[in-house]
């Protein structure tokens, strides 16, 4: 006879204890135990850790699983379990740790592998190779793909968050904490008694009175600073958008900017002179031209197609120099410059920002942080059995995505959805301008180091997006380089690796819908791609995710800076705008806390959070990662004092990539 010992843990989230049947039976290759039961007399409850003896009649040899059971008592309510592990000692000495962290319904089987990582071609014995494949399947049952709308990334076939499976969906906690403050939010707006109000606002100042909970140092700073002009282009280096602009060497033949129009802005200097020396930055909106504009509260919307022309002074300040709201150049659309009457290049600016706010939430929110990461997601769900190391790598940052998009889908985005209902690119233009987007996307655009060298912007000063950006993914590209390597010896690894080659291909396909001028890869061949690759996948559901989603608030709370929709034609000639001109076009009263509410609903912080290098499951048993995510953490933790210490210098500290301000994945 043998003994081996097993010990369980109890999850310590709410009701993880169970009353439920537990069995267990370990398999080895060369036998298998009986089927034990473990507690007969003893509940598991929450947190509880207990230890038992399981007799066999000789040793199991290489253990390759373990099976745990769920069994309803008769009399005793039904009731899950979550485990959160298992440890095997065996009678050859060897401690073995089997990770679970998930629930277990009643009446369901889990089995469970060890925690030493394994790539396909290396787990070779028989029983293992089955069980992979068989998770596989189980997995490509539960995680299948759906068309959201043609020509856009593909989605979890999944209509309501209930029907997700348990181990993707929200705890209690952050289940409770999300709709209590959307509850919240709803109960405020009913309060201020303007959730209906279809009328305009009567002067700017009316506003200050608004603020939906939260005020702090950026919402004070915007709301005093909204209509300056360094302001207006600070946003665009390190506001809630910091991908709009690119350095412009030659202008746009639409974009008929002439020296006399900007030679007061240009410090004595001629635009010719300040394109060579590489001073002048161009923001282009051409993505929002001719889309259908929508209707909100029975009146018409109106969006433009701005191109702004921005110039970074001798201070290292970015300036707005000329600004044409519509793409085609005529008459009725004239080129705004900073020496117009005050009235005329404020709405100009209002309606840039209100361009800014469609672009930015349909293309570079939704699309490039939330539909992507949904994809890696669904990837990584359907192809990376659980001993994969890429799966135990990628799992922290792939947690409630799948939720949060598909509440998105549902409360947003959907023909009755917020946004649909008070932004000027809802409804029939959403669905067009996200297929737009996805046609445009690139990988490049995805790497943030070949984005900021495409974009020309590797020497703008104070662009903190760039710099704290570009220090991070660094720090995830050594940390996954160090990682992947520890595994993949050579690229022949990578190219025999069937479950990473069908992973890539799954996200080609159905994530960048095959198209080769993408750049995407639909193989790897070699370590390097993969490294690459893998960086970008967890630079994308991280950093990018935070730095475009977290302050949200901070920027769009004030609302002149960030309407959701404009309710009057941009103006055709100069001279004809007055602030009732203004007040006429910025959102209505309804409109205005509508998307108040939702910016905020958005921004909303979550006891259930972890940062960027955190992995809360313990789900490696080896030397070699464990030290690579300790080293990891490190390195966030000195940068995030970098950070901070540059911030005390700082008018407006930039706090949105500090690796402590950086959630695992796209969870809001
Ligand atoms: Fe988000």
């Amino acid at each position: 006879m043998v003994i081996y010992t097993v010990t369980v843990n109890t999850g310590k989230r709410l009701s993880a204890g169970t009353t439920s049947r537990i069995s267990i039976q370990l398999l080895g290759t060369e036998a298998e135990s009986e089927e034990q039961n473990l507690n007969q007399i003893k509940a598991f409850w929450q947190g509880s850790e207990r230890t038992f003896k399981i007799q066999c009649k000789a040793s199991l040899g290489e253990l390759i699983s373990v099976k745990l059971y769920s069994k309803p008592i008769k009399g005793l309510p039904d009731n899950q379990w979550f485990c959160d592990k298992i440890s095997v000692n065996t009678p050859e000495g060897d401690k073995i740790l089997f990770p679970c962290y998930r629930w277990l319904d009643c009446d369901e089987k889990l089995v469970l592998r060890p925690a030493k990582a394994s790539l396909v071609f290396e787990d070779t014995s028989l029983i293992a190779q089955r069980q992979r494949a068989m998770q596989r399947e189980e997995r490509q049952k539960l995680f299948r793909w759906r068309v959201y709308a043609e020509g856009t990334p593909q989605v979890i076939d999944c209509d309501t968050a209930l029907t997700l499976p348990a181990e993707v969906r929200f705890s209690f906690t952050k289940s409770e904490e999300f709709f209590s403050t959307a509850g919240k939010q709803l109960a405020v707006l009913q309060l201020t008694g303007l959730a209906d109000n279809k009328k305009s606002w009567k002067s700017i100042r009316q506003l200050e009175t608004l603020y939906c909970g939260i005020r702090n140092e950026t919402i004070e700073y915007v709301q005093e600073h909204w209509d300056e002009d360094q302001f207006f282009g600070y946003q665009y280096l390190n506001g809630l958008n910091p991908m709009m602009i690119q350095r412009c060497s030659k202008l746009p033949e639409n974009f008929p900017v002439t020296n006399d129009m900007v030679k007061d802005s240009l410090s004595g200097s001629s635009l010719e002179q300040e394109l060579k020396k590489g001073n002048i930055f161009l923001s282009d909106y051409k993505m929002l031209d001719g889309l259908v504009e929508n209707v909100i509260n029975g009146r018409q919307q109106y969006l433009t197609a701005p191109l702004v022309l921005l110039y970074c002074n001798p201070q290292g300040k970015m300036m707005p120099i000329a600004i044409q709201l519509k793409q085609e150049p005529s008459k009725e659309n004239p080129i705004f410059l900073p020496s117009d009457s005050k009235d005329d290049w404020r709405l100009v600016k209002i309606f840039v920002r209100s361009a800014e706010f469609g672009v930015h939430e349909v293309d570079f929110h939704l699309l490039r942080t939330h539909l992507l990461a949904e994809v890696f997601t669904v990837a990584t769900l359907r192809h990376l059995p659980s001993p994969h190391p890429l799966f135990k790598l990628l799992i922290p940052h792939t947690r409630y995505t799948l939720q949060i998009n598909i509440l998105a889908r549902n409360q947003l985005i959907s023909a009755d959805g917020v946004l649909s209902k008070y932004a000027g690119v809802g409804g029939e233009s959403l669905v067009y301008l996200l297929r737009r987007a996805t046609a445009s996307l690139t990988y490049s655009a995805l790497c943030f180091p070949d984005n900021i060298s495409e974009r020309g912007l590797e020497n703008v000063p104070n662009y903190y997006y760039r710099d704290d950006g570009m220090q991070l993914w660094e720090i995830i590209n050594k940390f996954v380089a160090a990682f992947l390597s520890n595994y993949y010896k050579q690229d022949d690894h990578v190219q025999k690796d069937t479950e990473l080659q069908r992973w890539i291909s799954e996200i080609f396909t159905n994530g960048f819908l095959a198209r080769d001028d993408s750049g995407i890869p639909s193989s790897f061949q070699t370590l390097e791609e993969l490294i690459k690759f893998v960086t970008m996948v967890i630079f994308t559901g991280s950093a990018q995710h935070a730095a475009l989603n977290n302050g949200q608030y901070d920027f769009g709370g004030w609302m002149p800076n960030y309407p959701t929709a404009l309710k009057k034609p941009p103006p055709k000639e100069k001279g004809q705008t007055t602030e009732a001109t203004i007040l006429e076009t910025l959102p209505d009263k309804s409109t205005t806390v509508n998307g108040m509410s939702v910016l905020r609903l958005l921004t909303n912080d979550s006891a259930d959070y972890y940062p960027l290098g955190d992995f809360p499951e313990n789900l490696f048993d080896e030397d070699a990662p464990l030290k690579l995510i300790e080293d990891f953490q490190k390195n966030l933790s000195k940068l995030s004092d970098r950070i901070e210490k540059r911030n005390k210098k700082l008018e407006l500290p930039y706090t949105y990539l500090n690796p402590k301000n950086v959630g695992n994945s796209v969870s809001i």
